[in-house]
């Protein structure tokens, strides 16, 4: 048994507050979880002792939504945007997800291992110690499988990864109709099911993409195999898709920028969790803002994530969703922490981190700042000292 004391805790115990406990202790069991959290005058004896020299210590990030596993960039797209082109323009003329789909054909396993290796380092720099990745870009039997097989090796990092599958992203540019091609995704969840490689399904419901009836049959795929789903639901306009995956149970709905009354009325009543990411809109340079007053008063968890992707949100910084997701959404830096670990972790189905309460594991962050606010005040910046994985200090 291992104590890591005097650090600040912002344990973010129960369903609101930071849950400080100054001059704090942590005590780890052998098997990487926290046995005991409290005041350091309290702790019961340890093995080994590590102090913390006054720094505060929060739980581990939990980046819930990102599309790390990819080929090729699309900085040109951005430099199209900056002369007037709007992402769906792009997207209907052939850029957008299908110009990553054919450099993520093109890459072999290795050089998307290399490349999304590369990324996830640079979140963990920041923190994260639970990272989900999406399929999505292979849009064919074997590139999505390469894409998740990519994903589950990222494990070998001291992180959690888990992954989702997102074949109904886009249409390809070989389908012959949208309906046909979700007859495919779903023909081939099984076996990729059955390889070990998902867990969960998610879809993008969207007019460029998927419309609710065909998620619908998504989504009675993965429940034929008993996998939760999630959903990128009203990005850019409302389609219903939020009530639609309420229906089915969602872990999640994402971005949620044109979710109506009904959509937030359905979440509540689901216990689905909103995962908003300002960093999409930041980069396509929305407008439209999630109705983030009518989610709190409905009390819909609400989680945070960075969705890094090569196009609507190429970004590797957790921490600058933090303050994103306050400035842009006037998210208070209480709502956006707990949107990055306990409730980054539900809309992923875990229960068991997000937490610094006996029980959780042992992930947790040793910042050089005196108040958690101050990771989401501050931006540019990166006040990491220790990322502490499974109860062991665990370098970015
Ligand atoms: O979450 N909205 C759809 N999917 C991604 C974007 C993917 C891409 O543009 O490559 C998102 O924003
Ligand atoms: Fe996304």
């Amino acid at each position: 048994m291992q104590c890591w004391q005097g650090a600040r805790l912002a344990t973010l115990a129960g369903d609101r507050g930071w849950g400080l406990i100054d001059d704090g202790a942590l005590l780890v069991d052998d098997a990487g979880r926290l046995c005991w959290v409290g005041p350091r005058a309290e702790v019961p004896a340890a093995d080994a002792v590590v102090d913390l020299g006054g720094a505060l210590v929060t739980p581990g990030l939990v980046d819930c939504h990102t599309h790390l596993v990819y080929g090729g960039n699309r900085a040109n797209e951005f430099e199209m945007r900056l002369h007037g082109a709007t992402y769906a323009e792009i997207a209907q003329a052939g850029g957008g997800i299908k110009s990553t789909v054919a450099a993520t054909r093109a890459a072999s396993e290795a050089d998307l291992l290399t490349a999304a290796r590369r990324r996830v380092r640079a979140l963990m720099a920041e923190g994260v110690t639970t990272v989900e990745v999406k399929s999505g870009y292979g849009l064919d039997a074997a590139t999505e499988a390469r894409m998740l097989r990519v994903a589950r090796a990222l494990a070998h990092e001291p992180l959690q990864v888990r992954t989702t599958y997102l074949a109904a992203h886009a249409l390809p540019p070989e389908a012959t109709s949208a309906d046909a091609y979700v007859d495919a995704v779903c023909a081939w969840l099984p076996e990729l099911h059955q390889a070990g490689l998902v867990d969960a399904v998610d879809a993008f419901c969207e007019h460029i993409a998927f419309s609710p009836a065909q998620v619908a049959r998504v989504f009675d795929a993965a429940r034929a195999l008993g996998l939760p789903v999630k959903l990128h639901a009203e990005q850019l306009s409302d389609q219903g898709g939020a009530a639609l995956a309420a229906r089915y149970g969602a872990l999640s709905c994402d971005h949620l920028e044109f979710l109506s009354a009904d959509g937030v009325a359905a979440l509540a009543a689901a216990g689905t969790v909103a995962v908003l990411l300002p960093g999409a809109y930041y980069a396509l340079r929305e407008t439209q803002l999630p109705p983030l007053q009518a989610l709190r008063d409905a009390g819909v968890p609400l989680a945070l994530a960075t969705d890094h992707n090569p196009g609507s949100s190429p970004t590797l910084s957790p921490l600058l969703m933090l303050n994103m997701a306050c400035v842009l959404f006037r998210m208070t830096p209480e709502e956006a922490l707990r949107g990055m670990t306990v409730n980054g972790a539900r809309a992923l189905g875990l229960r068991d981190r997000g937490q610094l309460v006996a029980g959780q594991r042992a992930d947790f962050c040793v910042w050089d700042v005196g108040h958690p606010r101050e990771l989401a005040a501050s931006f540019g910046h990166n006040p990491l000292i220790h990322r502490v994985y499974e109860g062991r200090i665990q370098g970015g």
